[in-house]
């Protein structure tokens, strides 16, 4: 908690207008420039990008990822205290391929329908998320510092630990783990959060569609969270049928036992944290956290003595927030991520009256129990619920159906998440959903066919992030000039030129607490293009940043500790940087500075 408005905020730019330019628009003074885009050699033999696309799924293993999105910068100690502003790890995700894109004419197939192993060697590896040792050099250019150990590729075929309730689960046990404690890969690695402990964990949000499953009736826990019986990219179709790429067809019925990967699916979902500061290490899947299309995950300031908390929203339309909280107390000196193997994990509801409560999802939680023995046998959404989960693991892998039993709020797709450093309220982005009917609306998401999305924010009881009921409002709606969003009587926001946005999806406060919207929408008038805005918590003043390339979406922000150097992602450019004729479009970082040197945003 904290004395809220006791720190000003500044925002001392010029708001820039909407444009459709396709190109990154920045404030005057400010510079922006494209760093790390996907392809970039970044590890092993640093294999040349070749502009028509045509390296192979080896290059790919060590070269940047495609479709950048969240992104954190760890400082490395240069005589700065482990706080340097000039040299770091830049760690980034990579969400998903452009299929047409990451080859030189798009996927391709056989007459048999089958697909070129190495194509599908390639896409696996374009997933997953780079770290990046970067350094500024003394004309304030950043670098990738060429050969470094931390230079480092994690892919969806990397091999990786479950952690927490449910490793070595009967469910995740597959021909690649007879005992149910590895995987392979991470995928959809959309946002992320740094951990009090200077690790990273990386969000998979929407896994479910890399698998197949044609079973009749599909289990609950790939019915529930979509999984169809075809793929969005084929992998299991690769033409060598090895079973690194097999594993993504879950059918039951493989041919041979050594097929039999019906539960690899049921290892994705998670948050997964890696240690870039070890780059040997294996990444660890850290079910306490829950199963579901995670967007990304933000903690509390940790305190010593106290459990560590952290949240996290699940993106699709009428879906949840999540909190964690561990079981064990955080100590600076000792905690790692073990501390997210046990504790409780809760799911939000928002009453109409501003009121708000954190349902546990627990199997030794007496309430939570006795809802799920009455709900056996009736429908739950569109699962009839046969019969109560067996333990709390069986609970993880079916987490959004424990939160429907809880009664949890569906949500307009909940995105990221930021805590404001002085006051402690917990700000939610909740994009969109044009499917919300008007019955189907309550005060916490309001507007039926929301299109334009709104920002939520809380604060918890007491000023305790382990309290399980808090108060919420509304920060502000998106949409059109003219949109107001009102407290009481008051109009608090109404939008107009300087401000105007729809869709907010990435979400941070800096050190200053400016807090940055990230846009993921619409585009075209009176929008333009996706864009970045800088908002004041206290007075809800916002202003237009940054308006990125046509088509993309804007996602993942951080600044260096001492804010002078801005690192933001630009995903799914259709013809940027390069222009369409001179080359495939490319994801990339951007890096803001200002020609002054001084703070982002002041
Ligand atoms: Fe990947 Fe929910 O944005
Ligand atoms: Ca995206
Ligand atoms: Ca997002
Ligand atoms: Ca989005």
């Amino acid at each position: 908690g904290g004395n809220g408005g006791s720190q000003q905020v500044s925002l001392g730019f010029e708001a820039i207008p909407t444009t459709d330019a396709n190109d990154i628009t920045v404030p005057a003074g400010y510079t922006a420039s494209v760093f790390l885009p996907w392809g970039t050699p970044v590890t092993g033999s640093y294999p040349a990008f070749d502009l028509q696309a045509n390296n192979t799924g080896s290059d790919q293993e060590q070269q940047v990822g495609m479709h950048h999105d969240g992104m954190h910068y760890f400082p490395i100690d240069v005589n700065e205290g482990g706080n340097s502003s000039i040299e770091g790890l830049l760690v980034i995700n990579h969400e998903y391929i452009d299929k047409d894109a990451v080859h030189p004419n798009g996927p391709t197939y056989d007459d048999r329908g089958n697909r070129p192993f190495d194509e599908v060697r390639k896409e696996i590896a374009a997933h997953g998320v780079t770290v990046a040792h970067i350094r500024r050099d003394t004309n304030g250019q950043w670098d990738l510092v060429h050969g470094s150990a931390y230079n480092r590729r994690v892919t969806g075929g990397t091999p990786m630990e479950l952690s927490g309730p449910v490793r070595g689960s009967a469910k995740v046990v597959t021909p690649y783990s007879p005992n149910g404690t590895r995987t392979r890969g991470t995928l959809n690695n959309c946002s992320m959060g740094p951990t009090p402990w200077n690790t990273y964990l990386t969000a998979e949000e929407n896994w479910h569609g890399y698998f197949v499953s044609r079973d009749n009736p599909l289990p609950k826990e790939l019915s529930r969270a979509g999984v169809k019986a075809e793929s969005r990219y084929d992998w299991e179709l690769a033409d060598n049928r090895a079973e690194e790429y097999v594993r993504f067809d879950a059918t039951s019925t493989g041919e041979s036992a050594n097929e039999d990967y019906r539960y690899e699916p049921n290892s994705f979902g998670f948050m997964v944290e890696i240690d870039p500061f070890a780059p040997e290490s294996t990444p660890k899947k850290r079910t306490a956290l829950g199963k579901f299309g995670h967007e990304g995950v933000i903690f509390a300031p940790a305190t010593d003595g106290q459990p560590v908390v952290c949240y996290s929203g699940d993106d699709r339309r009428f879906e949840y927030i999540y909190k964690f909280v561990s079981a064990q107390p955080y100590f600076a000196d000792t905690a790692d991520g073990s501390l997210l193997d046990s504790g409780t994990l809760y799911v939000a509801r928002f009453n109409d009256d501003g009121s708000g409560e954190w349902l546990p999802l627990s199997m030794d939680d007496a309430g939570f129990v006795q809802k799920m023995e009455n709900a056996v046998g009736t429908p739950v959404g569109e699962i009839q619920f046969d019969g109560p989960f067996i333990n709390q693991a069986d609970l993880l892998l079916n987490t959004r159906l424990a939160a429907d039993i809880a009664g949890a709020t569906p949500m307009d797709r909940p995105e990221w998440g930021a805590i404001d450093p002085v006051t402690g309220e917990v700000y939610f982005t909740l994009t969109n959903n044009s499917q919300r009917t008007e019955d189907q609306t309550n005060a916490a998401n309001p507007i039926a066919e929301n299109r334009n999305g709104h920002i939520i924010r809380w604060k918890e009881a007491g000023d305790e992030y382990t309290a399980t009921s808090f108060d919420w409002d509304i920060y502000v709606f998106g949409g059109d000039a003219g949109t107001q969003t009102v407290v009481g009587d008051n109009v608090v926001v109404e939008l107009d030129e300087t401000n105007i946005f729809n869709s907010p999806d990435g979400l941070w406060f800096d050190n200053d607490r400016r807090l940055w919207i990230q846009t993921d929408g619409r585009w075209g008038e009176p929008f333009g293009n996706n864009m970045m805005l800088a908002a004041n918590p206290d007075t809800r003043e916002i202003k237009r940043f940054l308006v990125g390339p046509s088509n993309c979406e804007v996602t993942g922000v951080v600044t260096t500790p001492d804010q002078t150097s801005m690192f933001l992602g630009i995903q799914h450019p259709v013809a940027w940087p390069a222009g369409s004729a001179e080359g495939h479009p490319r994801s990339s970082v951007v890096v803001v500075t200002r020609a002054d040197g001084g703070v982002i945003g002041a």
